[in-house]
């Protein structure tokens, strides 16, 4: 068995129903505050959305792909507004209390209770999304290709990820510590997000800047005490890799001619962050597409 594999199995050992099923996991996400830029729909989906989103007039006839779909509070925000079809609607979630909560509470969805990374997902949705969920899967870059490649208009994800290096997803070395396990801390490459949207032919890109990471718990015996806390070891160096929190937007656009890679953001983040700001956009103007 290779390291990597070895890594894997630590995840795969538990009864990640049970990992997902903390007590504040109802608590934190049954009335978790959502918005429309969290959503990858859009009334113009061939113009281009800068950093504030609104829906105004209905979107009809679409099915919707959600991955980590915890208690529904997106479902509930989407069904509230009343300007979403969802009739098609699909939600992923390896929490059983997620889960179960969202059978009992929202009975005209299809939810659907598994571990994604090991879920074939057996046919396509026009729009796919998910928040910082996959940061916390095994193999991230091979979910949100399993999204992408299932997904026909528009996808949004939002993560923690990084400006430089390689995609970290080790769950030895990043990871969070819950009362019945424990769960991956990616931080995971923005390009690498992009690439994978590339490939799958999304050719209308926009990164959401959102900020430089808050310090991570650096000793594993002090992440033990501090359930729920991100832990990354001493031995991973984050001294250049500039951690943040990224939101990425990919749409098949069809009136672009080459693709169109772009940031946006909070005004006041970019005052505060006017180096890594720069550095993200010259990555990007290098990027070959
Ligand atoms: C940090 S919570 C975010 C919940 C929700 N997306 C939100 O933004 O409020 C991560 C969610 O992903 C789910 N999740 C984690 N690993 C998963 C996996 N392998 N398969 C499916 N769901 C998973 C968790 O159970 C949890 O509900």
């Amino acid at each position: 068995m290779n390291e990597n594999n070895k890594i894997q199995k630590e995840y795969y050992d538990q009864d990640l129903a049970n990992v997902w099923s903390y007590p504040e996991h109802y608590t934190s996400y049954e009335k978790a505050n959502w918005k429309w830029g969290d959503f990858p729909f859009s009334n113009n989906l061939n113009g281009t959305d800068f950093y504030k989103i609104k829906i105004k007039s209905k979107l009809e006839n679409i099915s919707i792909l959600e991955v980590g779909s915890a208690m529904g509070a997106a479902y509930n925000f989407l069904n509230n507004s009343n300007l979403i079809d969802l009739s098609n609607y699909t939600g992923i979630e390896v929490s059983k209390s997620g889960n179960e909560f969202c059978v009992n509470n929202y009975k005209k969805a299809n939810w659907i209770h598994a571990d994604f990374t090991k879920f074939n997902l057996s046919k396509k949705y026009d729009y796919s999304y998910e928040r910082i969920s996959v940061h916390h899967m095994a193999q991230p870059l091979v979910q949100y290709d399993k999204i992408l490649s299932n997904t026909n208009i528009a996808a949004s994800f939002s993560f923690r990820g990084c400006i430089n290096g390689e995609t970290i997803s080790n769950i030895n070395k990043a990871c969070f510590f819950e009362l019945d396990g424990k769960y991956y801390c990616n931080i995971i490459n923005v390009f690498d997000v992009i690439n994978v949207g590339l490939k799958n032919d999304f050719n209308d890109i926009r990164i959401l800047f959102g900020g430089l990471h808050e310090p991570f718990i650096r000793d594993e015996e002090e992440a033990k005490k501090n359930r729920g806390n991100p832990y990354v070891s001493k031995e991973i160096d984050l001294e250049s890799k500039h951690v943040s929190r990224f939101q990425v937007r990919l749409r098949k656009n069809k009136i672009l001619k080459k693709p169109k890679i772009y940031v946006t953001g909070h005004p006041r983040t970019f005052i505060k962050y006017p180096l890594i700001t720069l550095e993200l956009i010259n990555k990007i103007k290098k990027i070959k597409t």
